[in-house]
């Protein structure tokens, strides 16, 4: 076993920091340099980065690794916020089997499939809109309303309270950031967030208790309900998991999708000539830019990563940016290849957590993506300026202005 990386002036990695905001427009040279000189590496502030794909790989699927609900309080990374249950994205088995698979009971395959045909309407009202117009924000026109108009409909949550939660959302997902990077002020107001969210799924829960409808909501109610191996807390948390986790995602593979399109105009037309391209152009949209860049862990264990002795309790970044651009595994990684093959990106994960809406978020985006590029043969930037949001782990623009007429 080699020495432990530290992050000391002269020693490799020492100058790298991917959660400086200065490379949110473009961290993947950081993620480069990292898995080129330090692949396992200790930040001063005790975390490990993960930047090479195999050892991502291997951390996401070793039970030594995980979330550690006792080690969680004492976080330095991300704290549960107070008093409430966690998330099963947050837990250990046997808990996270248990909710994990109640859940995908009620949200099968049969229920994304589905969808397919009112995704495919709700995107054509929005291009028809753009196409009027002769201009559109992706972010705002395609990619916020599509993803959070189809999981609220999944759900019930009614069309009418979806604006005033859409600011608890933005909350909730900012709050995925590790804690030393938010103000007191925001870690207040993202605590208010989720007592807001309980309050507004409480209510609504109530509701479907006592007037059934074809939702997720009634059916995670009858889970509940029906043989008590839920709890109203879990389903609480259940419900504003899978509202949150399944539209920001879902937007920055639509943004951040149509942004490596149009800037790369030899791959935009390869995939306009050839449209049974959609489903491996989507796969590689999602491993050249990941809407969710990194995942933590704990070491439950002692381990060993990459060489390096990790203790337990210690805790771990799994940079999925840089580990789905290692040359290891992806030929020519910096490349868009919308033809890739043996496409094996992390951006859903790779263990037990790996992405229970991937289907949906697939669908979504094969839909979404395949019919802009159809529909909109001029489509191009309207504007040279593109920021990102301020967030680390769901990376994704403020706006995306395009122009869609002659
Ligand atoms: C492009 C869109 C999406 C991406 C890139 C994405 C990515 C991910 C990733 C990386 C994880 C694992 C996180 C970790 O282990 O730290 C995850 C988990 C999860 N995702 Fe997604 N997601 C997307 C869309 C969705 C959608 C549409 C839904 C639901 C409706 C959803 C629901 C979930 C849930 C419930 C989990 C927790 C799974 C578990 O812990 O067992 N996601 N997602």
């Amino acid at each position: 076993m080699t020495d432990t990386t530290e992050a000391a002036p002269g020693r490799p990695g020492a100058d790298l920091d991917p959660f400086d905001p200065a490379h949110r427009a473009d961290p993947y040279p950081v993620y480069r340099r990292l898995r080129e000189r330090a692949p396992v590496f200790r930040t001063p502030r005790g975390h490990w980065l993960i930047s090479g794909y195999h050892d991502c790989s291997s951390v996401f699927r070793d039970p030594r690794f995980g979330h550690g609900t006792t080690t969680l309080r004492n976080n330095t990374f991300r704290r549960p916020v107070g008093g409430r249950s966690l998330p099963f994205i947050l837990l250990d088995p046997p808990e996270h089997t248990r909710l994990r698979s109640l859940v995908s009971r009620a949200f099968t395959p049969r229920t994304v499939a589905a969808m397919g045909e009112r995704i495919q309407e709700i995107v054509d009202g929005m291009i028809d809109v753009a196409l009027e117009r002769g201009r559109a924000d992706i972010i705002a026109d395609l990619g916020y309303p599509l993803p959070a108009t189809v999981i609220s409909e999944l759900l019930g949550v009614p069309a009418g309270d979806r604006e005033a939660i859409k600011e608890l959302s933005r909350l909730v997902a900012r709050g995925v950031d590790p804690d030393f990077r938010h103000t007191p002020e925001e870690l207040r107001r993202r605590a208010e967030a989720f007592t807001t969210f309980d309050g507004y799924f409480r209510e609504l829960l109530a509701h479907r208790r006592r007037e059934p409808a074809d939702d997720l909501l009634s059916e995670l109610v009858a889970v509940r309900d029906g043989d008590g191996r839920l709890t109203e807390e879990e389903l609480l948390t259940t419900c504003i998991l899978l509202y949150v986790a399944g539209h920001e995602t879902t937007m920055d593979l639509i943004g951040n999708g149509t942004l490596a399109l149009l800037r790369h105009p030899d791959q935009l037309a390869r995939l306009r000539a050839d449209p049974g391209l959609i489903a491996s152009a989507v796969e590689e949209l999602l491993r050249f830019d990941p809407p969710t860049q990194l995942s933590r862990r704990t070491a439950l264990a002692d381990a060993e990563v990459g060489g390096q002795a990790i203790r337990a309790g210690e805790q771990v970044v799994l940079l999925r940016g840089a580990a789905n651009r290692d040359p290891a595994v992806f030929p020519d990684p910096d490349r868009l290849d919308l033809g890739r093959r043996n496409n094996r990106h992390l951006s859903f994960d790779g263990g037990i957590h790996f992405c229970l809406g991937a289907a949906l978020a697939r669908l979504e985006g094969q839909i979404a993506l395949g019919t802009l590029v159809r529909r909109v043969p001029h489509l191009r930037l309207a504007g040279a300026e593109l920021t990102y949001r301020d967030n680390l782990v769901i990376r994704g623009l403020a706006a995306l202005p395009v122009l869609t007429g002659r």
